[in-house]
């Protein structure tokens, strides 16, 4: 087909959700079903409240639901229908077997590359969305040409298999695919692959200005994606190594990173310190690099990508240690207030969130945790720290950790507030809030900025003793020293 009619997107998740939602509000002419295994999630996208949480996100599905866009578990059908498929399952890192703790879980995608094969009844264009190793469209293409079969006039099923990474970040992901900065579309070099990559460059040409679509060659595109987010992964460990040595000297990294920044070969954007990242991709993404390098032979180039995972590692036991220190070697039965919860702000997701870690790290130092965020729900983050592999004894959890419902009543009593989340409401609290807050808990009260939201320098006229990450001790009472 060289003019899309239908879109079936497989994988109603962070991505197939809003990308698909995004297609189907910006080109009315296209009928968009989005599919999943998960009846639960299906439903949740056909209720009032979405099972991903993104600014915009709601007006855009009140808008297309029920006119061309569609939410359903009827894979089959929204298969045949289709005349391109988005494929946007999760891959996940393996947890067992060969390239455990590594490798890209190609599970998803192929189960659904096998549907696709099983069930079409006439030619597609199959776009890989997720994320996936290079060369994983090759592994696809064998499993659809083995098992295609004729359409009811006795002609071959052709099947068209392109890349098509997603760059959305959670939290301005309607922004981002609003207006990319580029869409990326991998090919084989052959004519039914070029005129596969026309179609789908003619879907997003409905908003995007040709100038920013980028048609390559398959292995680039898929190559493209962990490139780029190992790359992003990269400054915020390089700055976060910065960090380190900012707080060990009296340098300020804020001020190191404007002044880097103004070089305009390096950019201001990206080079935030914190806490550590999260979410679901870079260090998974990179974890595949890591894997995909050492498969091909190239260990020097895998340890140098697998040092941008060490640094975030070290960044979050770092900052941990820190709070515990501070808190006179011991945080045993302290009451710690853990203000965010989700990996970033604007969303609710806590996939590989430094929260995570930071609370497993003070409960094993027998703190009471209590957490606030605003969008995660209870539920969430109960099943994020007793999950296995996180904790060993989910009972204890439960006797240790309390989920408060405003920054006010997490802080009640505690001795400490660690700001894991950057989100606008702990940036926008007020002196008079903060004041509130250091009145309410134990003192002395410690505030740990793993963010560098909130202004220190409030927060000590309050009373706080502060710290932020990357500002060194030397500016600050002698308690830092
Ligand atoms: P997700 O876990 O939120 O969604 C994946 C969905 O696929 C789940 O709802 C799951 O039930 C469904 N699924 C799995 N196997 C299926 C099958 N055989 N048939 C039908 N549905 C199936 O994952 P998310 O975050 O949307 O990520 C999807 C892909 O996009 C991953 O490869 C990820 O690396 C990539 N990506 C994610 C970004 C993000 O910000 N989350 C950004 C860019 C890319």
């Amino acid at each position: 087909p060289t003019q899309v009619r239908a879109i079936c997107c497989i994988g109603a998740g962070y991505v197939g959700g809003p990308t698909c939602s995004v297609i189907a509000l910006k080109c009315p002419h296209i009928k968009v079903t989005i599919v999943d295994v998960n009846p639960v999630r299906i439903a949740a996208w056909n209720s009032d409240v979405l099972p991903v949480f993104e600014p915009g996100l709601d007006e855009v599905v009140h808008e297309c639901r029920g006119r061309n866009l569609f939410f359903s578990t009827d894979i089959d059908a929204a298969i045949q229908e289709a005349d391109l498929i988005f494929v946007s399952v999760n891959t996940p890192t393996k947890t067992s077997g060969v390239g455990k703790g590594f490798a890209a879980d190609l599970h998803y995608v192929e189960a659904s590359t096998r549907r696709i094969a099983s069930v079409a009844t006439s030619s597609k264009i199959i776009v890989e969305k997720s994320t996936v190793p290079c060369r994983t469209a090759a592994s696809m293409r064998t499993i659809l040409e083995s098992n295609s079969s004729y359409t009811a006039d006795g002609t071959l099923i052709s099947f068209q298999i392109l890349s098509n990474p997603e760059f959305l970040a959670e939290g301005t992901a309607i922004r981002d695919l609003l207006a990319p900065d580029r869409v990326l579309i991998g090919s084989l070099d052959t004519s039914q692959g070029k005129a596969a990559a026309k179609a789908l460059s003619e879907v997003y040409q409905n908003w995007v200005n040709p100038s920013k679509i980028y048609e390559t060659g398959l292995w680039s595109s898929e190559l493209s994606k962990l490139a780029a987010n190992a790359l992003l992964a990269q400054r915020i460990s390089s700055i976060n190594s910065l960090s380190a040595i900012c707080e060990a000297t009296g340098a300020d990294v804020d001020e190191v990173a404007h002044a880097c920044g103004l070089d305009a070969r390096i950019g201001p954007k990206f080079l935030k310190a914190s806490v550590g990242f999260g979410g679901s991709c870079f260090q998974k993404d990179i974890l595949n690099l890591v894997y995909l390098s050492e498969s091909l032979g190239l260990s020097e180039v895998a340890d140098y990508w697998h040092q941008v995972i060490k640094m975030n590692e070290y960044s979050k036991e770092r900052f941990a240690r820190k709070v515990v220190s501070t808190l006179f070697n011991t945080i045993t039965m302290k009451k710690i207030a853990v203000l965010g919860f989700a990996f970033k702000k604007d969303t609710g997701d806590t996939r590989e969130s430094a929260a995570i870690t930071l609370c497993k790290y003070f409960r094993q130092e027998r703190a009471l945790i209590s957490i606030y965020d605003p969008k995660v729900t209870t539920n969430q983050i109960m099943l994020d720290l007793t999950e296995p592999g996180v904790v060993d004894d989910a009972e204890q959890v439960k006797k240790q950790v309390t989920i408060a419902k405003s920054m006010k009543e997490a802080c009640v009593d505690a001795e400490a507030v660690i700001i894991c989340t950057e989100w606008d409401e702990f940036r926008d609290a007020s002196p008079q809030d903060w004041a509130e807050i250091y009145a309410s808990m134990k003192k002395p009260a410690f505030a740990f900025d793993g963010r560098g939201v909130v202004d220190a320098k409030i927060l000590r006229a309050v009373g706080f003793k502060v710290h932020t990450v990357g500002k060194g001790p030397l500016i600050v009472d002698p308690i830092w020293a």
